[in-house]
């Protein structure tokens, strides 16, 4: 596990979107595993902003989203497939055949989740996983509890979760499942990085310090995997206590 400290929120954001760049440039044809959140949002501001400039091409790139809300329709403006579609795919102009979605919406959901699996492994695998963190250690929608080896599947969301992302819902009921990667799914990821900024992250952020594989905090599973990086701003990063 690598863990860089930032000295700012914007930092944080123009690191993790440097990395993403960076694998780009170094491999066109990667598979990359996007992630929703407020957290990833000026993360893609950035990237936009940097692969205009530098004139990077995804147009030989992959991409497979973490989750999806289920029980909302995919044009849902809360959906993720809307964000993703408004704040990465339409302003890079990635188009709609090179990005899959979780089946959320499928009748038969299950067998869904097992296609949507599929369908990574014959991509060849993700190269990189982006990752967010909820408050209570959440991965994608893998709320505690979630076990190590656990594939793409309908997960209920817990009241934290609920409460966490309810801003997104004003006015109407938010939807109580959703359809998440597994832990086990996202450490086949080659490459994992994950952003955890402010300080409403900062806690969780030094649980995952200081424990490992433990089912109530999904994002310590994660310090398994030989190329984990954990970016964080100086909210985030607050109650870390690296000894030198
Ligand atoms: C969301 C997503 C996660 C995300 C996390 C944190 O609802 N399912 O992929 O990482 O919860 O969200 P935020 O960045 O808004 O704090």
């Amino acid at each position: 596990m690598k863990i860089v400290q930032t000295e700012s929120y914007e930092e944080a954001s123009e690191v993790v979107a440097g990395m993403i760049l960076e694998k780009v440039l170094s491999h066109p044809e990667s598979v990359i595993g996007l992630a929703t959140g407020k957290t990833m949002e000026p993360v893609y501001e950035a990237l936009v902003r940097e692969a205009k400039k530098s004139e990077v091409s995804f147009e030989s790139c992959r991409f497979f989203m973490l989750d999806e809300y289920v029980g909302i329709s995919p044009d849902h403006k809360s959906s993720f497939r809307t964000y993703i579609q408004d704040r990465v795919l339409r302003p890079l102009g990635i188009k709609k055949e090179q990005i899959t979605f979780p089946p959320a919406s499928a009748v038969d959901i299950k067998a869904a989740a097992q296609e949507y699996e599929e369908s990574i492994k014959a991509a060849g695998g993700i190269d990189l996983q982006l990752l967010g963190i909820g408050r209570n250690g959440h991965i994608g929608f893998n709320e505690p509890g979630s076990l190590g080896d656990s594939r793409t599947r309908v997960v209920e969301l817990t009241e934290s979760t609920l409460e966490a992302n309810k801003s997104e819902f004003p006015g109407e009921k938010m939807p109580t499942m959703a359809l998440s990667m597994g832990i086990g799914t996202i450490l086949e990821a080659k490459n994992l990085l994950m952003l955890a900024t402010g300080e409403s992250k900062a806690e969780v952020i030094k649980y995952i310090l200081n424990h490992h594989e433990d089912v109530s905090c999904p994002a310590t599973f994660l310090k398994e995997h030989s190329h984990f990086t954990l970016v964080v701003d100086p909210s985030a990063g607050s109650k870390i206590n690296l000894k030198i």
